[in-house]
């Protein structure tokens, strides 16, 4: 496994190996990785010849008095679990913006809701830097998880708004034994809201099971959820259509329940099929 820094050396590789036929498999990640992020890398790893991830933490994504100081890092444990997931290149520069960039790439509609409404700007940063990833990589297929399940939508609309020639594959999400959401914010949360935490996985599990016994009021499903919550603070709790991510008061079709909340100054976000 080769490291690169520079976005032009990266690219100029990406090109060369595409004009030779090879296909390119792509993971973003903000590093601190856990078996979420490598096992997006396992899923690439069997579509592609030459698979890419990229640590990078975004500072376009993170509103002010978040914690883009702060966010956790640790590139050698990184490159470790990377080379082991079949990475062949890790991307990690130092920047990616040069001083005067001048565009935004914005995604309407999807983003206005859930995680969109309580971080401003924060989608922007998101679809900005995967498309400028995108530009540099050049990949054929990009795997993003279901953890960030309005990411991996908003994601999709753009590739297919501006025509991408990318698949963009959604991975299952991966949760730790005791059902908690693998995330590298969990590293922030003392023993005791991590207990707690749990509650967002208890309260996934439950709207889960409701609709599963065959429960189609979104509104029961929802007060179900809410009993099971021990949160500080509550983003938003919700069950939404699976595609478009808008509130529905029936489950009349493919629907998800979706979930964020704070544990002090730590938010955490969960979300199911509600099949
Ligand atoms: P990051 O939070 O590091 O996540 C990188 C990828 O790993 C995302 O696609 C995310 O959905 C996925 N992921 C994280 N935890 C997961 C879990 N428990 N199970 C499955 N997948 C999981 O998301 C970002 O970084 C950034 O927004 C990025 C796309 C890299 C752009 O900066």
């Amino acid at each position: 496994m080769r490291t690169e820094t520079d976005p032009l050396g990266l690219q100029r590789e990406a090109l060369r190996r595409r004009a030779r036929g090879e296909t390119i498999g792509f993971v973003p990640t903000m590093g601190y990785l856990h078996e979420g992020h490598t096992s997006l890398m396992t899923i690439a790893r069997e579509r592609c010849d030459w698979l890419v991830a990229s640590i990078y933490v975004n500072p376009l994504q993170f509103g002010a008095g978040e914690d883009l100081d702060r966010y956790p890092r640790d590139l050698k444990g990184d490159a470790h679990k990377c080379e082991k997931a079949g990475v062949d290149l890790i991307f990690v520069p130092d920047t990616l913006y040069a001083d005067d960039h001048s565009t935004t790439i914005a995604v309407d509609k999807l983003t206005t809701g859930l995680c969109g409404a309580s971080r401003p700007g924060h989608f922007n940063g998101v679809t900005t830097v995967v498309a400028r990833l995108f530009g540099l990589i050049q990949p054929h297929v990009a795997v993003f998880g279901e953890k960030d399940y309005q990411q991996l939508a908003v994601i999709r609309r753009m590739v297919r708004d501006l025509a991408m020639p990318i698949e963009v594959v959604g991975g299952p999400l991966v949760r730790d034994d005791d059902g908690m959401a693998l995330s590298s914010r969990n590293a922030y949360l003392s023993p005791e809201a991590r207990l707690r935490g749990r509650s967002l996985s208890q309260a996934m599990f439950t709207m889960q099971r409701l609709a599963q016994e065959g429960e189609t009021s979104a509104k029961l499903i929802l007060d179900a959820g809410q009993q099971v919550l021990q949160v500080d603070r509550l983003d938003y709790l919700q069950v939404v259509d699976a595609h478009t991510l808008a509130p529905i008061a029936v489950l009349d079709r493919p629907a998800r329940a979706v979930v964020a909340a704070w544990m002090g100054a730590t938010r955490l976000i969960d979300n199911v099929d509600l099949a």
